[in-house]
């Protein structure tokens, strides 16, 4: 297992993270403000290829994504999604060499909350390859074409005994997270998550919300802005953070995607349904 800590070093250079979107044959992406402003009208897009077949080998099956990438940043794929996508692939088809497997143990049928899905490829392909109950969740504007993966998978799913939800999540909404989202989930899976300074913080307290007991982030995450320590001193304050696997460097870049794994310090901490908070 991978778990050498080079979040704090400062040597690297800044990446401009829109030249390190994601695959070949992008336009520029238009800057998105991460806010639910834009009318779910907008949707519609007309740019070719749009919906992607991307095949798990591990069940012979095939994840249908829309990206939309006129739209901005939420409606495309990101690096991280990749590699998250190719490791529960291989976690299928060699549990006891995947770095996964221990974020995974869980004597239930898997419960697992995805936070800023985006196009949704790592909700829908861990439903799929864990058998496991997910919730896609993002920013609401970003929903209608969550919910058209989703529905656009809906087959595959049930074949394979998985099933996806969508719920509107903003982070650090705690009245949101408590109302509407519940804090079940064996499991909480991100990717590309941490780019913004300004939702460190929000964040942070949603994953405060939900690791509790025995619950994980496995976050995949390629590093492009030196700032980005600041995010990761403050996540080793409240969570024991460890490299479970890395990525060799992308295309025309130092750095590759880097898989962490972040629980809660005090692992007495734990949610009943029935009772809610104990210790
Ligand atoms: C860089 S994209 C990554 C998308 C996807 N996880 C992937 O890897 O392809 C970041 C995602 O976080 C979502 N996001 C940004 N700010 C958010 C917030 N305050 N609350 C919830 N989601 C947010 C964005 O809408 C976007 O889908």
């Amino acid at each position: 297992m991978a778990n050498q800590d080079d979040d704090d070093d400062d040597d690297d250079i800044d990446i401009n993270p829109f030249t390190m979107l994601l695959l070949t044959d992008q336009p520029e992406p238009k800057p998105d403000n991460d806010d639910s402003s834009k009318p779910h009208s907008s949707i519609e897009d007309h740019s070719p290829n749009q919906q992607q077949q991307h095949y798990l080998r591990s069940i012979d099956s095939t994840v249908l994504i829309r990206q939309l990438r006129s739209q901005g940043l939420s409606f495309q794929l990101w690096p991280a999604a990749t590699s998250l996508f190719s490791l529960l692939d291989n976690h299928r088809s060699h549990p006891s060499s995947s770095p996964l497997t221990s974020s995974l143990s869980s004597p239930r049928r898997l419960r697992i909350l995805e936070l800023g899905s985006g196009t949704g490829l790592v909700g829908i392909t861990a439903a799929l390859t864990l058998s496991a109950d997910v919730t896609l969740t993002d920013l609401p504007h970003v929903l209608p074409n969550l919910d058209f993966n989703a529905q656009a998978n809906r087959e595959v799913l049930t074949r394979h005994g998985g099933s996806v939800d969508v719920a509107a999540l903003s982070w650090g909404d705690v009245d949101q997270m408590e109302a509407l989202i519940g804090r079940e989930y064996d499991l909480v899976l991100g990717s590309d998550v941490v780019y913004h300074d300004h939702l460190y913080d929000p964040l942070l307290r949603t994953l405060g919300f939900f690791l509790l007991g025995r619950t994980v982030f496995v976050m995949a995450h390629l590093r492009r802005w030196k700032k980005e320590a600041v995010f990761f001193k403050r996540a080793k304050k409240m969570f024991d953070v460890e490299v479970i696997h890395r990525d060799g460097p992308c295309d025309g870049s130092r750095v590759g995607v880097v898989v962490y794994c972040f629980s809660p310090k005090d692992k007495s901490h734990h949610w009943d349904d029935n009772v809610g908070l104990l210790s």
